[in-house]
């Protein structure tokens, strides 16, 4: 299978393409990428060499990688601007890449007739859900610029489906977590911010809910679909790991061995989601199952951060620096 990947550079892609190629050693990988900040790579250097992966950096808005786009039976879209904070600070580029980007790859998907395009979309595009959980049929209900525009983008792909019977599948998951995470989201700051004793800022009060799911799980799931997803279907992806942030802090603490007086609460996101909570019976039904425990999978990756401290210490003391000092005034 010849497969495009786009925003293959950043947490998710990065680790999906290592482990398709290592899975399916005679597939082959295209890696389109603008390299944002988020974009890096040395999340890719185990596959930099391999003969079946190849790189270009460009932005999922120009229409010119279509020309790149010969020969290959699948798109899978994992680009976007995916920070919440920097969506509420800054939404125009959201809407740019989130939106016209899904546009320009369904428009180029429909004229080079590609057998499958999958939109790897979030289950914040549901909203927050104090009790229970949202299926597939749950309304779209979001609350951010982020989740508005990747809910936007789900509209256009069924619309694709519908009018130009594209093959398309939605993938909505919940929170990932594992290596090579950038460092703005709460699991890797955390980590780092404890391995260096500074501060945790929690938002609030800290009793805001995520569905935590090792980024692995969703890899392996993401594949199941990729071979198996019914056209027009969306698909859930989740683990049923739901904790506290509070919880998640303490426990992060806990490993490494460092004091709970690191934790601080600090001013609340504007229109923070309470909670979020997916059913992922659909895919259940097609064979998968999250095989990672939260606290196992927890230990795993501050472990990996410990061991990755070239990774991640190039980040924090570069672009990332500003951006951490304006955002939590320090
Ligand atoms: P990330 O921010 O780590 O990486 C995004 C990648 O997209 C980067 O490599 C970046 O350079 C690239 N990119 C951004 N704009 C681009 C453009 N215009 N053209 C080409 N490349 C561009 O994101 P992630 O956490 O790996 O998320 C990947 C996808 O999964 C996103 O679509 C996100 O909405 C979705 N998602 C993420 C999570 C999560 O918890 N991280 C959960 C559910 C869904
Ligand atoms: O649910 C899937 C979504 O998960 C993805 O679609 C997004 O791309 C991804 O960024 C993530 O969004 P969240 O807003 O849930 O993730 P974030 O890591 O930003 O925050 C997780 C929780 O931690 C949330 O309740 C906000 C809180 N938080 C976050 C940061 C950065 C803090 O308390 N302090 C912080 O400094």
């Amino acid at each position: 299978m010849n497969i495009v990947v786009t925003g293959g550079a950043g947490f998710i892609g990065s680790n999906f393409i290592k482990y398709i190629l290592k899975k399916y050693p005679d597939y082959k990988i295209l890696n389109i990428d603008k390299l944002t900040y988020a974009g890096n790579l040395d999340n890719l250097k185990e596959v930099e060499n391999n003969k079946n992966y190849k790189f270009v950096k460009m932005d999922i808005c120009e229409r010119e990688i279509e020309d790149l786009i010969t020969g290959y039976d699948v798109i899978i879209n994992f680009a976007a601007e995916t920070h919440v904070d920097r969506a509420i600070e800054n939404p125009e580029i959201f809407l740019k890449t989130d939106i016209f980007g899904t546009f320009n790859l369904l428009e180029i998907s429909r004229k080079k007739k590609i057998e499958k395009y999958i939109q790897i979309s979030t289950d914040e595009v549901y909203g927050s859900i104090e009790n229970g959980s949202f299926d597939e049929t749950s309304p779209l209900n979001p609350s951010n610029p982020y989740s508005a525009s990747k809910a936007s983008a789900d509209l256009l792909v069924l619309s694709y489906f519908k009018t130009y019977k594209l093959p398309v599948n939605i993938i909505r998951s919940t929170n990932n977590y594992g290596p090579n995470q950038y460092p703005e989201k709460f699991i890797p700051l955390l980590i780092t911010n404890g391995i260096d004793n500074k501060f945790l800022p929690i938002y609030g009060d800290g009793l805001y809910v995520r569905e935590w799911l090792y980024v692995e799980d969703n890899c392996r799931a993401i594949d199941l679909i990729l071979h198996k997803g019914e056209d027009g279907e969306i698909y859930n992806v989740s683990s049923g790991e739901e904790r506290e942030n509070i919880y998640v802090a303490k426990k992060i603490l806990e490993i490494l061995g460092k004091p709970e007086s690191l934790i601080r609460f600090v001013k609340d996101r504007p229109g923070h989601d309470r909670r979020y909570s997916i059913k992922f019976e659909k895919l259940k039904k097609l064979g998968w199952e999250p095989l990672f425990k939260f606290e196992d999978g927890l230990e795993k990756t501050v472990n990996w951060y410990i061991e990755n401290e070239w990774w991640w210490r190039k980040i924090k003391e570069g672009d990332f620096k500003e951006y951490y000092k304006k955002h939590y005034q320090i």
